[in-house]
């Protein structure tokens, strides 16, 4: 914990989920992933269901947002989770970066080291070629860009 506090500018605080096993593994990947966002890269978590994708992405904002609360003593939403499945649209693509371009314009304007983070759930390969292959996803994103970095 204290690796990672340090890495990430936070100071040591409270723990954000004590039910989260925090091993020397989980810290490496939250700094590497840490590293992109603070690169804005865009971060490809790959793994088996139930390796603990998810749970590391949630633990690392809620350590953020947590730190970012002690300060300003506001509470503060810092991820949005989208589950991918054969029925979701470019619309429902469309709405959820919609919706979490204005939570992280609100974070920087508030709290500018915080990051916002979209999470795109089971987004395998394969989806994202079919959906491409229906003039969408990628396309769109790629066309209209997303109007905040700190996403
Ligand atoms: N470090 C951890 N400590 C405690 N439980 C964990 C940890 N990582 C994952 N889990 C648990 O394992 C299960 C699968 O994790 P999850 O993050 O949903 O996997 P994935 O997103 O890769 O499919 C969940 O019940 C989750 O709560
Ligand atoms: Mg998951």
């Amino acid at each position: 914990m204290l690796t990672l506090c340090t890495a990430m500018g936070i100071q040591l605080g409270r723990d954000p989920d004590k039910t989260y096993e925090l091993t020397t593994d989980n810290v490496k990947k939250m700094l590497a992933v840490y590293m992109r966002f603070k690169c804005e890269i865009p971060v490809l978590i790959m793994g088996e269901t139930g390796c603990g994708k998810t749970r590391l992405i949630q633990f690392m904002c809620a350590l953020q947002a947590t730190e970012a609360e002690r300060i300003s003593s506001t509470a503060f939403e810092n991820i949005v989770i989208m589950k991918i499945h054969g029925g979701t649209t470019t619309r429902d693509i469309i709405e959820k970066v919609t919706q979490a371009e204005k939570i992280a314009e609100k974070n920087a304007k508030d709290f500018p080291t915080l990051f916002t983070v979209l999470f795109l759930m089971r987004l395998t390969l394969q989806r994202l070629l079919e959906q491409s292959k229906r003039s969408c996803v990628t396309k769109h994103l790629v066309v209209n860009r997303l109007n905040c970095t700190r996403i």
